[in-house]
């Protein structure tokens, strides 16, 4: 049985998760956004009954690893157009050992067997090589780069989309 597995945030990992979120110097230059810290208690409530977004803590072995997140994207207005988008962030002791590619795997799994959606994507900086093999591990298929997409640091930066389909 696989050690990673995806659950619901608790109370309890509030402060775990807020005091990653706090420290810039564990920050991977990758999910640095120039934002305050993120307070978990406030996206707990934010996501709660919305059926738009979600967020679950990945652990690993029974420790919070980091925690991954999705949000509706609409491709045309029918409810079938509906893709879902997702994200991760694993702190540093977590990274390079297979947690973010079953991670995301279990994400896509798991949106493809609770919705209708046919379209599960995700996106990268062209230069997150670790986040790319670990998508492509997960299953889901390079598809383009995404020019100019993202600030951070000061600059636009180009991300590599990837995607799983429902028929893959
Ligand atoms: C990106 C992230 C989710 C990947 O999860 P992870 O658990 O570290 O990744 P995995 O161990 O499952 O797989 C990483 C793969 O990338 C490879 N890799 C790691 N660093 C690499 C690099 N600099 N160049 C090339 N490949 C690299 C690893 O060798 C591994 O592949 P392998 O199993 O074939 O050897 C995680 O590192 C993370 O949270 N990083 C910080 C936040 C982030 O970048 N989030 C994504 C933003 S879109």
């Amino acid at each position: 049985m696989s050690r990673v597995r995806l659950r619901a945030l608790v109370d309890e990992d509030i402060p775990v998760l807020d005091g990653w979120a706090r420290d810039t110097a564990r920050r991977s230059e990758f999910a640095d956004f120039g934002l305050p810290p993120l307070s978990h208690a406030d996206l707990l409530a934010r996501v709660a009954g919305d059926p738009r977004t979600g967020f679950l803590v990945v652990e690993e072995a029974g420790r919070v690893a980091g925690s991954v997140s999705w949000q509706a994207v609409a491709y045309g207005p029918n409810p079938q157009s509906r893709a879902w988008n997702i994200g991760i962030e694993l702190d540093r002791d977590f990274h390079g050992r297979g947690v973010g590619t079953t991670a995301q795997r279990l994400l896509a799994d798991m949106l493809f067997a609770t919705t209708d959606a046919g379209r599960v994507e995700a996106s990268t900086d062209v230069e997150n090589l670790a986040e790319q093999r670990a998508l492509e591990k997960a299953g889901f298929r390079r598809e383009g780069v995404l020019r100019g997409a993202q600030w951070r640091g000061g600059r636009w930066h180009d991300l590599v989309g990837y995607a799983r389909v429902r028929a893959d």
